[in-house]
């Protein structure tokens, strides 16, 4: 994490973690009320490619005559929603799990922004209905969920509520450092069924700071649908930090050749987590015949893993009483030299019907191998 003051980055020391609650509240009383503090890009940077952003998805999505419903999660302090209100968009709800700032921003824009909202609540569990918003403009926040130690679980949380509240053709924007294990999250996270673009924001030379802002675009889409990203990143550019943006180049082109290999026809052996992402589309929607083969259990995390074959079921007229089978064949592998063992079974799901399916699979050792209600 970055910040762009001298005076932020004295009291940052104060923060330690940055996904502690009390931390941040602390943070903020120390700071002092009454003005903003911005943890990196400034308006005159962010103003063009955000007003972009917003113009077109307020022609897209918003109803005539209104402006998009935006969501800024993880507001702090910073005075980019004043600013975005300031250029005409004002109804925008922001986000931010400390009281102490909320309390303070509420203040400060109640009577001259009368539209914008401001809600203290966790944005890893927002109070939101599905489809509430039809742009997300992140700052920071997914940044500062993602402490290296504290692994990947809340970032996961916190953006499969943005893929939730987002309408489809909703765009998300992400300022982020990039950091290789943020990047590798977003470009996973939003492999299936979105847009991808990425780009680099100016900095003034004047005002070099060592970090160097990316903005990651993420449009709504189609599930299934898989589309290389569109990289917006110049080779000439001067960016702050080269050593940042060439890791950012260089894990785009992983990403683009992985997007590629899935969407050349080939049959690729999918995850379950490719599957939860809506790689075969959505899967609470019975597609007939539909058939995939995937593999249970994670390469180095799993003691075991499983090729498992999932398939929708013909349709019937008659009324199903089992929502699904399993059949599972064992047979002796020889190939496959990523998993552990000397023994490899073939797990077929067959969905008949789309009634919550909870099956356990407590036979042949398989215990470590649940598929609940929510994996699939
Ligand atoms: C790095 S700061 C970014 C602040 C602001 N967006 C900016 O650009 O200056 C991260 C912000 O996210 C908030 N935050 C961290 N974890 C959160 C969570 N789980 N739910 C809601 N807000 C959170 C913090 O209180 C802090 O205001």
């Amino acid at each position: 994490m970055a910040a762009t003051s001298a005076a932020g980055a004295a009291i940052l020391d104060t923060l330690g973690d940055f996904t502690s609650r009390d931390n941040w509240d602390k943070f903020f009383a120390l700071r002092g009320t009454g003005d903003s503090f911005e943890w990196y890009a400034e308006w005159e940077h962010l103003q063009a490619p955000l007003l972009s952003l917003l113009q077109c998805c307020g022609a897209e999505v918003a109803g005539a005559g209104q402006g998009p419903e935006i969501l800024v999660p993880g507001c702090g302090s910073s005075a980019l929603s004043e600013q975005l209100y300031d250029a005409g968009f004002c109804r925008i709800t922001n986000v931010d799990f400390s009281r102490v700032v909320v309390a303070d921003m509420l203040r400060r824009h109640a009577r001259s922004r009368p539209e914008m909202r401001w809600r203290v609540m966790d944005m890893t569990d927002m109070q939101f209905a599905d489809g509430s918003f039809d742009a997300i403009i992140d700052k920071g926040g997914l940044d500062a969920l993602m402490e290296p130690e504290a692994g990947t679980k809340l970032g996961m949380k916190y953006l499969n509520e943005a893929k939730r509240v987002l309408k489809s053709g909703g765009k998300f924007a992400c300022l982020t450092l990039a950091e290789s294990h943020v990047l590798a999250l977003l470009l996973s996270e939003f492999r299936f069924g979105w847009d991808m673009s990425i780009q680099a924001i100016a900095n003034e030379s004047s005002k070099k700071t060592a970090f160097q802002t990316f903005m990651v675009v993420m449009v709504k889409g189609k599930m299934g649908v898989i589309h290389t990203i569109q990289s917006l990143l110049d080779q000439s550019a001067k960016y702050c930090n080269i050593k940042q943006a060439n890791a950012v180049v260089h894990a785009l082109e992983k990403e683009n050749s992985i997007r590629e290999s899935y969407s050349s026809g080939v049959d690729v052996l999918l995850s379950l987590r490719d599957l939860q992402l809506g790689a075969v589309g959505d899967l609470k929607v019975i597609i007939p015949g539909r058939r995939r083969m995937f593999i249970l259990g994670e390469q180095g995390n799993s003691l075991y893993c499983y090729k498992a074959v999932l398939f929708d079921a013909r349709k019937q007229t008659e009324t199903f009483v089992y929502h699904c089978g399993i059949f599972i064949v064992p047979k002796v592998c020889h190939i496959l030299s990523i998993c552990s063992f000397n023994f490899f079974l073939y797990i077929t799901v067959i969905c008949i019907d789309r009634i919550p399916m909870i099956i356990s699979l407590i036979c042949f050792g398989l215990q470590e191998i649940s598929i609940q209600e929510n994996a699939l």
